[in-house]
């Protein structure tokens, strides 16, 4: 089954689009008081969505008082202070620059000892179920058809949890890295059934360098060896593209 798209000129309309979505939720919850719970990605994809978040705080009092984030993974190891640390790209590139209570944010902590791992990944399940689930799940997708980290062979029931890095998601962060044999070899992660357990999911990607995995995304089989393919067996995922991104559907 294929999943619903969207395609824009350049990314930049899509990424508005995306805010906007957002940014309509975080106020439809508002008025019922009621808090939004999201899910966040990292990666170049989702920044111009936080940009655009920003601007919306700053210029129209957008806020994020009643809203509450779980983020997707984290390297493991990794110290949230590190350059490369999903903690501090979140709040450089969106949460030191809005009203979001710090206790209302969670990101896999990468600092946790391993013998420690499955308890906090079951932790941090909970605490989704807590809150009522997410509401609206961002995701970019990886060269491998990754969701959040979950590489090829993710189980479509999978929860959070330790996982080994593919090759090429390890080749593909080499530069954030500054050399492939620095980037960690492991991450903790959301599972796929955490994933799609979300009311909404809107994928995005940009760029024709993610036209062949968009390919097999859409209107590929569902299969373990692309998981983001599991996408097509949820009832309310989109997926948000630019031309380039879009040109072998
Ligand atoms: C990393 C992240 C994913 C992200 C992917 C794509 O692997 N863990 O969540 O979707 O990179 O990155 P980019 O958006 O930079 O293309």
């Amino acid at each position: 089954e294929n999943i619903p798209t969207k395609i824009f000129d350049e990314s930049i309309q899509g990424s508005k689009y995306v805010a906007q979505l957002i940014a309509d939720a975080i106020r439809r919850k508002k008025d019922q008081n009621d808090s939004l719970v999201l899910g966040l990605a990292t990666g170049s994809t989702p920044t111009d969505v936080y940009a655009e978040l920003i601007r919306m705080h700053e210029e129209e009092g957008l806020s994020f008082q009643n809203v509450i984030t779980f983020n997707l993974d984290e390297y493991y190891p990794m110290q949230p202070k590190s350059l490369q640390s999903y903690v501090r790209f979140m709040e450089e590139q969106l949460f030191n620059h809005v009203d979001i209570p710090e206790d209302q944010v969670h990101i896999p902590d990468g600092t946790i000892e391993e013998d420690n791992v499955e308890q906090y990944c079951r932790d941090y399940e909970h605490k989704i179920a807590e809150v009522g689930g997410i509401d609206i799940q961002l995701l970019g997708i990886g060269r491998t058809g990754h969701i959040g980290f979950n590489e090829p062979g993710s189980r479509p029931d999978s929860k959070t949890r330790l996982i080994t890095l593919d090759k090429i998601t390890r080749k593909d962060a080499a530069s954030d890295f500054f050399g492939e044999e620095y980037v960690p070899r492991r991450a903790i992660t959301m599972g796929v059934g955490t994933i799609l357990d979300a009311d909404q999911i809107i994928m995005m990607a940009w760029g024709e360098g993610k036209a062949p995995i968009i390919k097999e995304t859409i209107e590929g089989e569902v299969r373990e060896s692309v998981p983001a393919t599991y996408l097509q067996n949820h009832e309310n995922a989109e997926v948000v593209l630019d031309n380039a991104s879009a040109d072998e559907l």
